[in-house]
């Protein structure tokens, strides 16, 4: 039997897509999964794709299927179960043999794969998109030696999305390079989601929109400045009603919302790097309260209920204008994040790349990022806010912006992204800042000293020294 061109292992939801993808384009795939009735559910579901899978049921025959030298994609849950699996396949496998992990790892992990692998070929990728990205063509992020990205570049590059003809797929850098890419991705995800969530809030409670009128609104906008997969999903699910009562699905599902870590990573890693990503702190911080539903009842019963109606007090369009502000800042925070990883870890991320591998294929994919693509090459070291067209999109819209955070605060609103995105702006517009009472703070209780505007040097102390 001739052997397959690459192996997976692991055919849960986004392995099994991947490998349907993998095979929809041509290539040669081996699978494996640990219960080996989901292998041969997956090749008797397989259809026409089946007669390009090898299905096979032990890890020696996986392995023995692979034509040498081998490459093998791992899409098993992040954390143990990688290192587990790469245990268990390193003593089958050649030295040449490539280990591709595909799951959403920490990159701190992938950095240490890759130096436990020595001169062992090993690659950590990013893959967004969910399962129909998975399916259909997802954003890939690449990470590892770059002689091994280019072996199974053909094949990355053949299931990856496409922005026209340019395929979404990426080596990013050495070891965790792509896997820290994708974590920041999840990052400006999360706040992307929240403020369309808080946006949502305000339509809801404080103007009374049904979820219907919310929908339109949604597909209204994702037909501008703010079309983006993640609008026209919130309009999808604005809409949809539950098969069984007939009623909206969002008026059912409970408001606490769940996170496997990506995001957190990315708020975690940005405080050790000091690159300041407030809007997506906050929206990390805003899932943990959410899901602290029995306390909120609790406040709800001691303070009233917070949300009051807006009474005319804002207007849809004011919402978009914030929207299409605020996601510029959550865009701008993670370029600003992945500039200083690059300084930081030695690597040289592409940035003007980064905006362009997540064009099409990955979740926060968006119409702006094309132009972020174009600004980032022009000045890429620049804050994304301060490239011109982005500076005239957030001085057309930051007003809306702060509008909309205002009147939510005076109704009781919580939209923390939003406000958040907003301190963010105004702090990076403002040159003399409130910093110097902190540091006179530090002067007068530790002595930490500090510089002074009217003279060279540092280490000045303030006159309760004495
Ligand atoms: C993607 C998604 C995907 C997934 C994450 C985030 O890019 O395709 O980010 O990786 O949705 O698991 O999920 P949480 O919201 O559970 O952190």
């Amino acid at each position: 039997m001739s052997k397959s061109e690459i192996g997976l292992l692991g055919l849960g939801t986004m392995g099994a897509a991947l490998a349907s993808n993998i095979a929809d384009n041509g290539f040669d795939i081996a699978v494996f999964n640990r219960t080996t009735q989901v292998t041969r559910d997956f090749k008797a579901a397989a259809g026409a794709l089946s007669n390009r899978i090898t299905a096979t049921e032990t890890l020696a025959d996986f392995v023995a299927s692979l034509a040498s030298p081998r490459a093998i994609i791992l899409m098993v849950p992040a954390g143990d179960p990688v290192d587990s699996q790469i245990a268990a396949l390193r003593p089958l496998l050649d030295d040449d043999d490539l280990i591709i992990d595909a799951g959403n790892a920490n990159f701190h992990d992938t950095n240490r794969r890759a130096s436990e692998a020595g001169d062992k070929p090993f690659l950590g990728i990013g893959v967004s998109g969910g399962e129909e990205g998975a399916r259909f063509g997802p954003s890939i992020m690449g990470g590892g030696k770059k002689q091994s990205w280019d072996r199974v570049a053909h094949v990355l590059t053949a299931i990856a999305a496409k922005h026209d003809d340019t395929a979404c797929a990426t080596w990013m850098g050495e070891a965790g390079a792509g896997h820290f890419v994708k974590a920041v991705h999840n990052g400006i995800e999360y706040a992307d989601m929240q403020m369309i969530a808080e946006v949502y809030g305000i339509l809801r409670d404080g103007m009374g929109l049904d979820n219907a009128a919310i929908a339109k609104v949604f597909d209204r906008w994702n037909a501008g400045a703010l079309s983006s997969y993640l609008i026209g999903i919130s309009a999808r699910v604005a809409e949809a009603r539950d098969s069984d009562t007939g009623n909206p699905v969002l008026d059912i599902i409970v408001d606490a919302a769940g996170q496997k870590g990506t995001g957190r990573w990315t708020a975690i890693e940005a405080q050790h790097l000091g690159a300041p990503v407030p809007a997506i702190e906050a929206a990390v911080a805003a899932r943990n309260l959410s899901a602290a539903r029995d306390l909120r009842r609790i406040g709800e019963d001691m303070f009233g209920a917070a949300p009051r109606a807006l009474d005319g007090a804002l207007t849809i369009d004011q919402l978009e204008q914030a929207l299409i502000a605020g996601k510029i800042i959550c865009y701008a925070q993670g370029f600003q994040m992945i500039s200083a990883a690059s300084d930081q870890f030695g690597w040289d991320l592409p940035l003007p790349e980064i905006a362009k591998v997540w064009r099409a294929g990955c979740i926060i994919r968006s119409v702006m990022l094309d132009d972020m693509a174009t600004a980032l090459t022009d000045a890429p070291d620049k804050n994304l806010m301060f490239s011109s067209i982005f500076a005239d999109a957030l001085k057309a819209n930051h007003e809306a912006m702060r509008q909309v955070v205002a009147q939510a605060a005076m109704h009781g609103l919580a939209v923390p992204a939003l406000s958040s995105g907003l301190a963010y702006f105004d702090s990076m517009r403002t040159h003399r800042g409130t910093a110097n009472m902190l540091q006179g703070q530090r002067d007068y209780f530790g002595r930490h000293g500090f510089e002074r505007l009217d003279r060279e040097g540092r280490g000045f102390h303030g006159p309760w020294a004495d």
